[in-house]
């Protein structure tokens, strides 16, 4: 027997059953957790995507028959496109036409796109079946499988249609990770690095010593890594569920990252990369505020992380407009998650637009071509 992580507690206040476990274990033991975790019914919708599904979508539904479940398998198309109403209508469409129940779950079995678009599904089939998440991308095991955000993207922008609507379960097998690309790697280790910055000291020395290990995905590193950042994750969504206060240090990097995505319209350069190059400007900006403290280590660990070639189209004037116009946009002011010291973070709104100029400048100078944006 593989020794797993320990199982975490998700402590959420209202009715009882909104508390549910994260467990740690093999795509194998899904019927039995989900038993244990009270789900009964003798129907469930598995949504996938097919490259997900293509590896595991088989094993699961074979489990899960062979407990007496009878399953639809939803496979859609891998990729952010698949975040989109009319994803959700499919998905809704064979749901309905097979017959779900009030108790029938859905279980996501994939990376962020399928947790989100599927847990959307299930917030809204029926006013809400039981959501159980599978999560096989490491973003997707220690970000977006908890915490409740589901949704889909609309023309006008990302994630702007949506519901928080908890899983009755999460199931995180971390063997799935051994298939991932080295790109979707290396992504959801951008991820990693900022929870050990804006929370974890010690993740952040661990992270550092044990970088080649990580590269290589050792099983060991690989599965305390991921049960230590969803702890992290789960500690803010506890505090902080409908993100009125501290989830928002979750988006530390990301409002330079996502203005860098925007701007390179979202293509060569993948989110992991943009957030890379994010946390960059944002240790910088925090190096100006609080001088005197060190951050030679957070310098040191986003410098391991692959940052993408900037192109002459990137230039600190039009990442500063992306950045103002995303939050007129929605009526938000512009917010910035900065660190007070390696492994605290703390939001502040009261940053000049010359500050922002001068750690766009540090952030992005060195990563400057002659050539079209791309990843490394
Ligand atoms: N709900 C939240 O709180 C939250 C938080 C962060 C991000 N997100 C969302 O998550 C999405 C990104 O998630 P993602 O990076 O997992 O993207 P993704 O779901 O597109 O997965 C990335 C790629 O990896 C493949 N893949 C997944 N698991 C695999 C495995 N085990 N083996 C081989 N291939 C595998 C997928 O098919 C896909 O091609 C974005 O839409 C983002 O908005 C949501
Ligand atoms: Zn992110």
């Amino acid at each position: 027997m593989p020794d797993h992580p320990r199982n975490i507690r998700v402590h959420l206040d209202g009715p009882v059953e909104r508390s549910h476990d994260i467990v740690f274990g093999t795509l194998d033991e899904l019927s039995e957790r989900m038993s244990e975790a009270g789900l009964a019914s003798d129907r469930c919708v598995v949504v996938t995507d097919a490259n997900v599904g293509h590896l595991y979508g088989e094993r699961l539904e074979t489990g899960l028959r062979n407990a007496g479940w009878e399953c639809l398998l939803v496979t859609l198309p891998p990729g952010e496109r698949t975040k989109s109403l009319d994803r959700l209508s499919e998905i809704l469409d064979a749901a309905l036409e097979f017959g779900v129940e009030r108790r029938s779950p859905v279980v996501a079995l994939g990376g962020g796109v399928i947790g989100d678009v599927a847990g959307f599904a299930a917030a809204t089939i029926l006013r809400g079946v039981p959501l159980v998440q599978v999560p096989t991308s490491l973003l997707a095991q220690v970000d977006s499988a908890i915490g409740g955000k589901t949704g889909v993207n609309h023309p006008v922008g990302k994630n702007l249609i949506g519901a928080f609507y908890q899983p009755s379960l999460v199931l995180m097998d971390v063997a799935t990770l051994s298939t991932l690309s080295e790109s979707e790697w290396l992504g959801g280790l951008s991820e990693v690095v900022k929870y050990a910055l804006i929370r974890d000291e010690q993740l952040l020395e661990t992270l550092l010593h044990s970088w080649d290990a990580i590269l290589a995905r050792e099983p060991k590193v690989t599965a305390d890594i991921v049960a230590r950042c969803a702890s992290i994750k789960v500690e803010i969504v506890e505090e902080d569920e409908h993100e009125s206060g501290i989830r928002a240090i979750l988006n530390f990097g990301h409002t330079f990252g996502h203005a860098l995505e925007r701007i390179a319209g979202y293509i060569g350069i993948t989110h992991g990369t943009a957030v890379a190059v994010g946390m960059r400007a944002a240790i910088d900006l925090s190096q100006r505020r609080e001088s005197g403290t060190d951050f030679t280590r957070a310098l040191d660990l986003t410098d391991r992380l692959p940052k993408p070639r900037l192109g002459p189209e990137i230039t600190v004037d039009r990442l500063v407009d992306a950045m103002w116009s995303d939050k007129k946009r929605i009526g938000d002011i512009l917010r910035f998650v900065l660190l007070e010291r390696e492994g605290s973070a703390v939001v502040v709104d009261n940053v000049s637009e010359d500050e922002i100029r001068k750690s766009w400048e540090y952030a992005i100078g060195p990563l400057k071509s002659g050539h079209r944006s791309t990843d490394l």
